[in-house]
């Protein structure tokens, strides 16, 4: 779905990301925010240690395909509110020319999207406000065909957004569709990046969790397990550690001390669209 106004009476996830993230700089947050996470918060009282966990994966593994990949060109769907810093400083702190593209489904996100445009002259960056369910309103839009060059390798990122996706059986729907149609429109040489939370470390808090958040925040979604996570990389090579708690792969940087596995309940992994 995409949001056109901004609607400060409900909930609204990137909002309540920004919550969680208070203690290192989110601040884009309305009251409705604050008291859906605090209520998250109550049942899931490592909320905001898997959400800095998260954070710090986005910004190494963005590092580690820049650094130790090459690539140079960035889609990230479900980018959030800005937060410093933001994928592209990273990627073009190690090659000035990187590429990126932010997508977000969110009215909030776009309002704050100048900050995402803070390109180095060497490289570019766009942001479109568009819903990851609708791949062509992202692969075929202008935004995106001015920056990136799908002929030429991408790193896909969509890290803590599939949770958001609910799968529904009486249509066909299906996440593990969508993401397919996502990785077969890039070359050999390409990445998929995914956070994804799961209740395989912390059955009973998750059973609270899922019971619960919908009540709270109104929001669909789906929590998946280690075998569904997995699933999102069929056909795809898994870059060593391969599937592991966020802040487990590649520790080489920034990493919140409180993390451990239960606390963080989430699963992170970056696959490779293999060939040349
Ligand atoms: C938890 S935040 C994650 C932000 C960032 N990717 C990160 O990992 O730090 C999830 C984001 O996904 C966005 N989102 C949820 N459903 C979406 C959809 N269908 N299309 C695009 N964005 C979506 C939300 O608005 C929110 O900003």
């Amino acid at each position: 779905m995409l949001e056109d106004e901004i609607d400060a009476s409900r909930p609204d996830p990137a909002r309540v990301y920004d919550f969680f993230l208070r203690h290192v700089g989110g601040k884009s947050y309305y009251p409705v925010d604050e008291q859906a996470g605090s209520q998250v918060e109550e049942m899931w009282p490592g909320v905001s240690v898997a959400a800095r966990a998260n954070r710090a994966f986005v910004l190494r593994s963005t590092r580690w395909l820049a650094k130790e990949a090459g690539v140079r060109q960035f889609l990230d769907i479900g980018t959030g509110i800005p937060s410093e810093p933001n994928l592209h400083q990273v990627a073009q702190a190690v090659a000035p020319e990187a590429r990126v593209v932010y997508t977000d489904n969110r009215r909030i996100v776009l309002l704050y999207a100048e900050a995402l445009m803070s390109s180095a002259p060497e490289g570019r960056t766009a942001y479109l406000h568009a819903d990851f369910a609708d791949p062509e309103s992202i692969l075929r839009s202008r935004e995106l065909g001015d920056v990136l060059d799908l002929d030429r390798p991408v790193a896909l990122s969509l890290n803590a957004l599939l949770h958001y996706i609910a799968d529904d059986p009486s249509t066909g729907f299906s996440a593990h569709e969508l993401v397919r149609r996502y990785t077969s429109a890039l070359p050999a040489g390409s990445y998929l990046v995914l956070t994804h939370v799961t209740p395989d470390f912390d059955p009973p808090t998750w059973r609270k969790v899922t019971e619960g958040d919908r009540s709270i925040t109104g929001q669909t979604g789906q929590i998946r397990d280690r075998a569904e996570v997995e699933r999102f990389f069929e056909g795809l090579d898994l870059v060593d550690p391969g599937l592991v708690p966020p802040h487990r792969w590649h520790p080489d940087g920034p990493v919140p001390e409180e993390a451990d596995d239960v606390t963080v309940s989430m699963w992170a992994g970056v696959g490779r669209v293999p060939g040349s």
